[in-house]
């Protein structure tokens, strides 16, 4: 029997609730189309750190280096300065594995409403691919004279041709392969090198890409066009930061954060990819059962289908759509059952959805 590996961080808050239900799904997934998974457990996270004062070891990220995928909840912890895990660990990840493509579909599923008038499933299918490893994510930069009137703060900013064009490529082929068309959003009339590098980056791919047209968007401009016109689009290519403001943007079209996914891509297959929900931790909710586990279960879809389980995945997709279609509310008290009882409706699901039947609420 094929069997697939799985790093689990559930990591903070919400994070191991939604994680729990997302796996309840793998394995319901697992069963049906006659695969095993193995998970491993890593407790990392906050009181990882509280306890080590360390966010990512060297021995965790070469244990989690031997597994076929990661599956994480989310970071973040309102005792932890702000940026240790986030930065220590998810983007730390991201770096050390080279997972340099940050995949995020926006989708409004059929039953779902869109808090934004006008938009329905007809026409809000887009994907963001977000550049997930450099930009002003990598993090240098110096603050003098802190805390004084004079402080200065330096943030860098470093966008490379390699990384660029391998983010591109894919968003070529993603595009390609659906309705192929493109666009590039960035802020190429302020931040001029960068941008210049971006668009030379797709200039220069769209020459292999003759099928797919391709046209540019302003980052400022497009939190207008995003919402009100999301039929517009179908592949949107974009930096690290942009990619990270439109993606939270995306998930309030598509329902709100508890259904947004996300894959963070190794495309070149040298270390595995890892998959988690476009949301946070929500120390504001954790606890309450109140967090909607379709972001993790569309999340750990997306990892089924990067470890080439494609029926598996559209299963687990279209049991998570099925049941957000009949949830009297999409988060909080009045979801219609907690995040594990929904996990559960979403596993008991994958057992006989009609995988072609992707949210089809009947
Ligand atoms: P957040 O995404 O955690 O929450 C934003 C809002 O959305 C909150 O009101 C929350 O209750 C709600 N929400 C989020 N997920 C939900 C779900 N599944 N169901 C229902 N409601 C949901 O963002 P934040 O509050 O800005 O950040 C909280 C912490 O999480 C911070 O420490 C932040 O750095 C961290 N963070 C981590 C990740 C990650 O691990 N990938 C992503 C974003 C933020
Ligand atoms: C996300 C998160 C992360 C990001 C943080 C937690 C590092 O907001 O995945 O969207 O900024 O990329
Ligand atoms: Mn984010």
């Amino acid at each position: 029997m094929r069997t697939h590996h799985l790093a689990v961080i559930g990591g903070d808050g919400i994070g191991p609730d939604v994680t729990a239900a997302a796996l309840a799904g793998v394995r319901a997934a697992a069963d049906r189309y006659g695969f095993a998974i193995e998970t491993t457990e890593f407790d990392l996270g906050a009181e990882a750190y509280l306890r080590t004062g360390v966010a990512l070891d060297e021995a965790s990220t070469e244990a989690l280096r031997r597994h076929d995928a990661v599956l994480l909840g989310a970071v973040g912890d309102p005792r932890v300065t702000p940026g240790v895990l986030e930065r220590g660990l998810i983007v730390g990840l991201r770096v050390a594995f080279a997972q340099s493509v940050n995949i995020r579909p926006v989708r409004l599923y059929p039953g779902v409403e869109s808090p934004v008038a006008g938009v329905s499933p007809d026409n809000c299918d887009l994907v963001i691919i977000r550049e997930n490893t450099e930009g002003l994510y990598t993090g240098g930069g110096s603050i003098s004279h802190p805390g004084t009137p004079n402080a200065v703060a330096i943030q860098n900013s470093i966008t490379t041709v390699p990384a660029t064009t391998e983010t591109v490529e894919f968003a070529f082929r993603l595009a390609s392969a659906r309705r192929k068309r493109l666009t590039l959003c960035h802020k190429k009339n302020i931040l001029v090198h960068a941008g210049q590098l971006w668009q030379d980056v797709v200039d220069e791919v769209a020459t292999r890409y003759p099928d797919v047209e391709h046209d540019y968007v302003h980052a400022d401009a497009m939190c207008l066009h995003l919402p009100l016109d999301p039929g517009r689009f179908d592949v949107v290519v974009t930096d690290n930061l942009f990619g990270d403001i439109l993606s939270d943007l995306g998930a309030t079209v598509q329902g709100g954060l508890g259904l947004a996914a996300s894959a963070n891509h190794n495309p070149r297959g040298t270390a595995p990819s890892m998959y988690e929900p476009v949301h946070g931790s929500a120390p504001d909710i954790a606890g309450k059962g109140w967090a909607n586990p379709a972001a993790a279960a569309l999340s750990a879809a997306l990892c089924l289908a990067g470890l080439g389980e494609r029926d598996g995945a559209l299963a687990l997709e279209a049991a998570a759509a099925s049941v957000l279609a009949e949830l009297p509310a999409l988060a909080g008290p009045g979801m219609g059952g907690d995040t594990a009882e929904i996990g559960r409706r979403i596993a008991d699901r994958v057992t006989d959805v009609d995988p072609a039947k992707i949210g089809d609420p009947e």
